[in-house]
């Protein structure tokens, strides 16, 4: 299959999805039971959270499972709106489940800053300094961005929030599998990662923090992680995303040099019969396989259609609606034009593709833009 979207999801690992299934085969005890059958189910998250902790080097205490990224994000940020220090410094390249969270609980407690990404989509550790007030409490900038893959200076964040007595999240929920993800090298509070992006099961995911005592409970009911997530774990879910970890962060070197070999070649070889093309990001300090492209002249809406009728599947950040493209509003903070803006795909690539697909991929689009 033609697939070169991997930032929006990645098919399961065959080893994750067999774990997957034999788990929902024979196991079903509740992990809360304290007989036999549950501690089996409760064996289970134990080892997922180990498998997770040593592939982010923190202690397994210090996470717990969440429904995915966008959960993640919420806990983090929903604790914060109940806090005496209620002020968050964001930016606005964030996924929605940050900057629509903030947006929306801004009108309870929490209110918010942004500070402006530069022409690579790189924030200003400076400017983030400027924004921060006495009633800043955190500071949320993702490792890296889904649609340019720009890679952000996390640690000088870290650095900065720390001496002002401000805990930083990070939304890094790209990055498990692309690059290192180590929250003590990083220093952050609370980092966000979910499943589907590192070839694991769709619905779960994990929140790292580094002190319980700066977080409130997201879902109400039981006693389940630590009190702060309550409802019956989704054990199979869980399970497979703890082999996922372990398996991106095992094969990572590989990996990247795989990702790092299909981006320079669909690079090389689109520049070779279509000399305007524009690459958006940081493309020093980017994820690797991630290619955020820009189309002179050729609306993406179009291109996106006519890659999908031959079966080559891609993104675009810009959305369609009533028959107009509406630009990124990644790229329109990046100071991208709107003409420019609405004619950029997303090329992201992953373990599904073998150079050969790359080469379809390339002839098929000098066919579409040479047409
Ligand atoms: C950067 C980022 N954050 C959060 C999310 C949401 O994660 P999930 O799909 O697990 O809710 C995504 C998914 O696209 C993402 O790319």
């Amino acid at each position: 299959m033609n697939y070169f979207d991997h930032s929006a999801t990645t098919p399961i690992h065959p080893e994750v999805l067999d774990l997957v299934h034999s788990i929902q085969k024979n196991v079903f005890g509740n992990p809360s039971s304290i007989h036999r059958l549950g501690r089996k189910a409760r064996s289970l998250i134990e080892i997922s959270r180990k498998q997770i902790a040593k592939a982010i080097n923190s202690d397994p205490t210090q996470l717990i499972f969440t429904s995915g990224g966008t959960e993640a994000n919420n806990q983090v940020l929903k604790s914060f709106n109940q806090s005496e220090k209620n002020h968050v410094v964001t930016n606005p390249i964030e996924h929605p489940a940050i900057l629509k969270v903030l947006t929306t609980i801004s009108s309870q407690k929490i209110s918010f800053g942004l500070v402006p990404v530069n022409e690579k989509g790189r924030v200003s550790v400076s400017e983030i300094e400027s924004k921060i007030q006495e009633k800043t409490g955190l500071i949320s900038v993702m490792l890296a961005n889904n649609e340019v893959g720009t890679v952000q200076p996390i640690k000088e964040i870290v650095s900065l929030a720390h001496q002002n007595g401000v805990r930083v999240h990070t939304d890094a929920v790209q990055c498990l599998g692309k690059m290192p993800v180590d929250v003590k090298d990083l220093g952050v509070d609370f980092l966000s990662l979910s499943a589907h992006k590192f070839y694991g099961p769709k619905g779960i995911g994990v929140l790292y923090f580094k002190n319980k005592d700066a977080l409130s409970p997201f879902m109400l009911g039981g006693g389940q992680e630590s009190g702060l997530r309550a409802g019956t774990e989704n054990i199979a879910a869980i399970a497979g995303m703890g082999l996922a970890a372990e398996l991106a962060t095992d094969g990572l070197g590989n990996h990247i040099t795989e990702l790092k070999s299909f981006e320079a070649q669909f690079k090389s070889g689109l520049l070779s019969f279509f000399p305007n093309a524009i690459f958006n990001g940081d493309i020093k300090n980017k994820l690797p396989g991630l290619v955020n492209v820009s189309f002179p002249g050729h609306r993406s809406d179009i291109l996106l259609a006519k890659l999908d009728r031959s079966g080559f599947f891609v993104s675009s950040g810009s959305a369609c609606g009533a028959g107009a493209v509406k630009p990124s509003p990644v790229l329109s903070a990046m100071g991208l034009a709107d003409e420019i803006n609405i004619s950029t795909l997303r090329f992201s690539f992953g373990s599904s593709n073998n150079s050969e697909q790359v080469e379809s991929l390339l002839s098929e689009l000098q066919t579409i833009l040479t047409d």
